[in-house]
């Protein structure tokens, strides 16, 4: 005659239960996770917000000088570009952040406007009233009155902004470009 074991008929837990065990913890604590982290990122969002505001690509106007101060000129004049600058945080007070060259043009035409930078690598470039050149002290670098490259290593002409006559004043359309480039490639602001 067969004989049983005692065991045999004694219901074990099995691995399921376990299982399932595990998951209702895992469920819980990804739900207190949840529960926890998403009333925060509102606060968050706007903590950082700043810092996710885009530069603005385009100019702003910037008032340079008057008509009067160019008047009885023909060579190029260096003026101090002055605005106040922002940061993701702060407004800073107008302080001088570039300098642009005013060229008289005669005619009562307006004055073109270059950017002191040199294309090349950022030195700023001086105006030679002998050789009636924009020249680069850098790597000696050197500029037509219209802007043009003369000779040297810059990859491309003095930068052109455009000019705006208000009344009796004068305002550029103030850029910033990369160097060392061929073309211009404006710099968000
Ligand atoms: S920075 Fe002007 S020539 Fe190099």
């Amino acid at each position: 005659m067969e004989t049983q074991s005692p065991s045999s008929d004694v219901p074990t837990p099995c691995c399921g239960t376990k299982r399932r065990g595990i998951l209702k913890g895992v469920l819980a604590a990804a739900i207190g996770l949840f529960v926890s982290v998403v009333p925060l990122i509102p606060g968050l969002a706007v903590l950082f917000s700043p810092l996710r505001r885009k530069g603005n690509v385009g100019g702003r106007m910037i008032r340079i000088t008057t008509l009067g101060a160019l008047a009885g000129s023909t060579r190029p004049q260096r003026f101090q570009v002055i605005a106040s600058r922002r940061d993701a945080w702060n407004l800073y007070p107008p302080e001088p952040i570039a300098g642009v060259y005013l060229a008289p043009q005669g005619d009562g035409k307006p004055p073109k406007a270059f950017a002191v930078t040199c294309p090349h690598l950022g030195c700023a470039v001086d105006f030679n009233g002998e050789t009636e050149e924009y020249q680069c002290p850098c790597h000696t670098s050197a500029f037509a009155l219209d802007g043009q490259t003369l000779y040297g290593p810059s990859p491309r002409g003095l930068d052109e902004l455009a000019v705006e006559i208000r009344g009796d004043e004068v305002w550029i359309d103030y850029k910033r470009f990369e160097v060392g480039k061929s073309q211009q490639i404006e710099i968000p602001s």
